[in-house]
C-alpha cells in the first residue's frame, strides 16, 4: 500500500517520511511549500506541490498513486497567529482538512491518521489531561484542530479506520536540513536569539507553577514520527481509538527549556520576562497511558536530550 503524507515536507512531516520510508512503506508527499520544503522531501519520493484546499488535485493524485492511506499533517500551527488571524486557521485547518477527507473518502482510501494537537484541551486544571477529558480549545488554532478531529470522526462513522494523534509540544530533530527552521516555536526562537545575541523572551513568569513560566510536554519529533509509523501500520491490521495523546507525560517549563539552550550553547545572554502572550495556558502535560496500551510506545527524551539534537 501507498500513504499520502500532506505537509510531508514540512518540520514534522519529513520525520514522518522518513520513519515510514526506513520501515519500507511507499510513500507520495502533498505539500503546498508555504513552510515546507523540496529539500527535506528524500530522493524518490514523489512530490507533489499543491494546496489542500484543492479537492480535484488531491483526488487526481491519490488515484495516480493508488494511494490507500493518507497522513494529514498540512496545516498551520502557531497559537500567536491564529489569535490575529482566525480565519486562515479556520481555512487551512478546518475546510482543508474537509477537503482532503473528502477527496480521500471519493477516492476510496481506507486509512487516515490525522495530525492533532494537544491544543485542543485549552486550560483544563488537570495535572495531565487525557483524552477522555473535556476538550475546550484556549486558542483559534486549538478550537480548529478540535473542529478537524470532529470532521475526521463524521468519515470514521461512515468506513474509514481513522486516528487523531494530539501531539502535545514537538521539539528536536534527527537531522540537520529536518529541522523546525520556523519562527512559531519556543526551541527555534530561541536557538535564533542566541544566534543574534538577543536576550531571549520569557512570556509571563506570573502562571501558578512553581518558577511561573509555562509548562509544557516537550516530546522529541523522532518519538512523534515513530508513534505515526506505528499508528498507521496498527490501523491495517484493525481498530484504534479516535484520539490519542502522544507526549511524554513529563512537563518541564519555560525556564527550564532556556536555560538549558542557554547552557548548551555555552551563551551567557539572559533571559528577560515579558507579559504573557494572548491565547497562552499555564500548564499542559500529557496523560499518556492510552497511547502506552494501544500502541506500545513509552517516549522518554528529557528537555536536554531535545536541545542537544538541534545543536550541532
Ligand atoms: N515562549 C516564550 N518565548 C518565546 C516563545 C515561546 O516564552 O520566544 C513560550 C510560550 O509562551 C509557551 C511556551 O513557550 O508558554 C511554548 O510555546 P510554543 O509557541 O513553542 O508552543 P505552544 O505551547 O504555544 O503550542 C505548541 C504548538 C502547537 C501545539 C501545542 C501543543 O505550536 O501547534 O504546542 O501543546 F498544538
Amino acid at each position: 500500500m501507498t500513504w499520502l503524507i500532506t505537509g510531508g515536507a514540512g518540520y514534522i512531516g519529513s520525520h514522518v517520511v522518513r520513519a515510514l520510508a526506513a520501515s519500507g512503506h511507499a510513500t507520495v508527499v502533498f505539500d503546498d511549500l508555504s513552510t515546507g520544503k523540496r529539500s527535506r522531501v528524500p530522493a524518490g519520493v514523489p512530490l507533489v506541490v499543491g494546496s489542500i484546499l484543492d479537492g480535484d488535485l488531491l483526488a487526481s493524485t491519490l488515484r495516480e498513486h493508488g494511494i490507500t492511506g493518507v497522513v494529514h499533517l498540512a496545516a498551520k500551527k502557531s497559537v500567536a497567529e491564529s489569535v490575529e488571524n482566525p480565519e486562515l486557521y479556520e481555512l487551512t485547518n478546518v475546510v482543508g482538512t474537509e477537503t482532503v477527507l473528502a477527496a480521500a473518502h471519493a477516492c476510496g482510501v481506507k486509512y487516515f491518521v490525522n495530525s492533532s494537537s494537544a491544543a485542543v484541551y485549552g486550560e483544563s486544571g488537570i495535572a495531565r489531561v487525557s483524552e477522555s477529558d473535556v476538550a475546550i480549545p484556549a486558542s483559534p488554532y486549538g478550537a480548529t484542530k478540535l473542529a478537524a478531529e470532529g470532521s475526521v470522526d463524521r468519515y470514521r462513522a461512515l468506513d474509514m479506520a481513522t486516528c487523531s494523534l494530539r501531539y502535545f509540544n514537538v521539539a528536536g530533530s534527527d537531522a540537520v536540513e529536518l529541522r523546525d527552521d520556523s519562527v512559531a516555536n519556543l526551541f527555534p526562537i530561541i536557538l535564533r536569539n542566541i544566534e543574534e545575541n538577543e536576550r531571549p523572551k520569557i512570556f509571563g513568569n506570573d502562571y501558578e507553577t512553581p518558577d511561573g513560566t509555562c509548562i509544557r510536554d516537550y516530546v522529541h519529533v523522532r518519538d512523534i514520527a515513530d508513534a505515526h509509523l506505528i499508528a498507521a501500520e496498527m490501523l491495517v491490521k484493525g481498530e484504534l481509538p479516535a484520539v490519542m495523546n502522544i507526549g511524554t507525560g513529563t512537563g518541564s517549563s519555560v525556564l527550564e527549556v532556556v536555560r538549558t539552550l542557554l547552557d548548551l550553547t555555552g551563551s551567557s545572554l539572559e533571559p528577560e520576562f515579558v507579559e504573557r502572550r494572548a491565547g497562552d495556558i499555564g500548564e499542559l502535560v500529557a496523560d499518556v497511558s492510552l497511547a502506552r496500551k494501544v500502541l506500545g510506545v513509552n517516549f522518554t527524551s528529557d528537555v536536554r536530550e531535545i536541545a542537544a539534537s538541534l545543536i550541532n
